[in-house]
This record gives C-alpha cells, structure tokens and sequence, in this order.
C-alpha cells in the first residue's frame, strides 16, 4: 500500500493492506475466500480478470501471493501445499542431472531428505558444509555450484550464517543462493535485500502463525525474472498449490507477524538468558545472547533473534528425553512458529531422517518454539520439568 504521504509504507501497514483490498462489489474489508475449482468464461478464453482454472490461479492465493512478496520485498511470490512443496518447485526449476546443491550442515531434515533421496539419485551432487565458516564455503564453492542452500538461523542448532557474504561467494559460483526464512520470518529478516536470489518459507509455521494450517512459499528477488517464471511454471505444471482455505487463514495469520515476532523473540531471549546459568543445561543455543558465535551478524541482518532456540543438558540424551516429555505449557510436537510453545526432541523427531548423515543433530538437545503466553508461565514450567531430571 503506497500513498504520496506514506511512498514506503511500514512493515505491518503492507501486511495488513498488501493483497487485502476490500471487495469492489460488496466492500467487505476482508476479500472474499474463493472456494471455487474453476470460473465461467464469457466465451471460449474469455476469461474475468484472468482466472480460468484454480490450479493455475485463484483470487484468494493470489492476495496471498501478493501480500508475500510485499513483505520480503520480491518481485514474485508462489503459495504452495507445504514448505517442502515450496522447497521442491525451486529446486525442480533449477536442478538438471550433474548440477551441483552445496548446503549448510544444520538445515531442516526434510530439506536434506529430499535433496539427498530425490535429487542425488536423479544425478545431482550434494556437498554439505559449515555456512558460519566463510572459509569452508568460499572452499566448498570452488568448483562452481547451481545452488546455494542457507538456512539462518538454522534448524535446530540455531546457527547464523552471514547471507550478504554467502550470496557474494555463491554468486561467484554461478549459484542460486536461496535463505530458507522459516525461522526468523520476514519481519526479522529479509533475505534479498542481502542478496540472495530467493527466499523459501514454510508457511506452516511464523507466517500462518496458528499451528492451523500447512503451506509453503517460495519468493523471488527483484531481476530473478527467468526463475520466477520457472517457479510460476512448476506451481502451474506441477501442482503443489496452497489451497484457498490455507492461502486465507495463511494471510490473515501475517496480518499480526510483526507483533507477534516481538513477543516470540523479547520472551525467548527471557527463557534463553534464564536456562544459561542452569546447573542442568550445559548450553543453550539462541542468536539473542552475545557469547552465541554468530551474534554479531544476527544483529547485523536481523531485527530482533527469533522465538526459537535449543538447549543442550548436562544428564544427556536421558535427561533431553525426559525434559521434552516433561512440560505442561510446552507441548510435546512437531512443527514451530505458533502462537503456543512446543517443546521438541530433535534426532528423534524433525531430524529423524538425518540420522547417521553430517546432519545428524545431537541427542542431548532439545528444541524450543517460544509461543506468547505470559513469559512468567513459560520460565515456571520449565524450571519444574528442569528440577524433576
Ligand atoms: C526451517 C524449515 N524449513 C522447511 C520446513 C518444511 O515445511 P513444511 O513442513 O511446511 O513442509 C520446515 C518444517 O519444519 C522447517 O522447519
């Protein structure tokens, strides 16, 4: 939404009004869900407004399309049926056989399982290596790549990679520098400013923000025409789309993304301060708190540190287990970004599938997704599950 007073409106004005246009015909303030698999045509290919197919296009995904790449500043935006449909559309637009994937060795465990199971069979190479060392990706980079693949912070250590300096090394390479913005959202962290070419969400989590809905994006930054096209053409041909009743809720749930980012990350970094001087917890992985290696550079590229983090405790992976299994605010689940707090076990768990690979998450870690209780609740409850190790 931009006015002659306001030519670069604030954060929360574009994701209340950009994609939210109040209905021409009715002026209902919110546009109408359109449930609808396909529109009447005036004549053969004469279609209103362009919408033939909802496969192909639909109003209430295109809002949702709209409003998201407002908000990562994107020339184009694609809601898909998950993350990893979102993950796997970018992928299948750039990857050939005998194309080169380099990822950092802390991602999500379904971003590796389909890139190793589905991608490396079909004859792509995957190199995974440590993002936070410049050095060790500028190295791995050296014989050219066709993707780049960063997740900062990672998933479930909570590593920080520094996107300016790997979409330069990336670019180099020849490669498609992609940041998957899952855990920080758009309000925290806007990935192509920085220079990557692509940002990739899971839905499900920050952005919808409700734990009531699955879905995935995939944004493209401003001059990435071709790749759009591509990525346009995947949702199209392939059809992994995000059906209008999650596109809805997945809209009205950004609508709130600033305030409630603030509340996840002012009380993560309460808990995160808290757990630190814990006799039971040996360390505690937040990008909040300034002895964390990649704090510099988080406070750098991120408006605040995000509402998630992970602790390490000293009884191991006995104590890890009984911790998550422990709590009565947290719940025991997969998944994150919601408005209430998750508490989970992560090699068993997100990062089963990467049992026994160079992802392999440590077993005396459990993860936190920080909800917006009272933060006094969150800190109690984990002090009692804490104290009955
Ligand atoms: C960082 C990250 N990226 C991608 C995904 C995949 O998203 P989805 O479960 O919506 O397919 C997840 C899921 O947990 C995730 O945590």
């Amino acid at each position: 939404m931009t006015t002659p007073e306001h030519p670069t409106p604030g954060f929360s004005t574009r994701a209340i009004h950009d994609g939210s246009v109040p209905d021409e015909r009715t002026g209902s303030i919110v546009p109408p869900l359109h449930l609808t698999s396909t529109f009447l045509q005036d004549g053969i290919g004469s279609f209103r407004g362009g919408y033939e197919y909802a496969r192909a296009a639909n109003p209430t995904r295109d809002h949702l399309q709209t409003q998201l790449a407002a908000l990562e500043g994107g020339s184009a935006a694609y809601a898909f049926a998950s993350g990893l449909a979102a993950e796997d559309a970018l992928l299948r637009s750039v990857l050939r056989p005998g194309a080169r994937v380099v990822m950092g060795n802390d991602v999500y465990g379904g971003t590796h399982r389909l890139v190793n199971r589905f991608y490396v069979p079909w004859g792509v190479r995957l190199d995974v290596v440590e993002l936070t060392d410049t050095d060790a990706a500028r190295a791995a980079l050296e014989g050219g790549a066709d993707v780049l693949w960063v997740e900062t912070p990672s998933n479930p250590l909570m590593k920080i990679a520094d996107i300016a300096a790997l979409a330069d090394l990336g670019h180099a390479a020849g490669a498609a520098v992609v940041v998957d913005n899952t855990f920080a959202s758009p309000y925290l962290q806007q990935p192509l400013a920085h220079g990557a070419d692509a940002v990739v969400h899971s839905t499900t989590k920050y952005l919808g923000g409700h734990s009531d809905l699955v879905g995935g994006a995939v944004v493209l930054g401003p001059g990435r025409d071709e790749l759009a096209e591509s990525v346009g053409f995947a949702q199209f041909a392939v059809g992994a789309i995000n059906g209008p009743f999650d596109a809805w809720l997945t809209q009205r749930g950004a609508k709130t993304l600033a305030v409630r980012m603030d509340r996840h990350s002012a009380s993560a970094q309460t808990i995160a301060e808290h757990l630190l001087g814990h006799p039971a917890v040996a360390a505690v992985h937040y990008p909040g708190l300034p002895a964390h290696p990649g704090h510099d550079i988080a406070a750098r590229q991120m408006r605040a540190f995000g509402g998630m983090l992970s602790l390490q405790l000293t009884g191991g992976p006995a104590a890890a287990r009984t911790l998550a299994e422990g709590t009565e605010v947290f719940a025991l689940a997969e998944s994150l970004g919601g408005v209430e707090s998750l508490i989970g076990y992560p090699s068993e768990m997100t990062h089963a599938s990467v049992r026994g690979t160079a992802l392999a998450v440590p077993e005396d870690l459990v993860r936190l997704s920080v909800g917006i209780e009272d933060v006094a609740d969150l800190v109690a409850d984990l002090d009692a599950a804490l104290a009955r190790l």
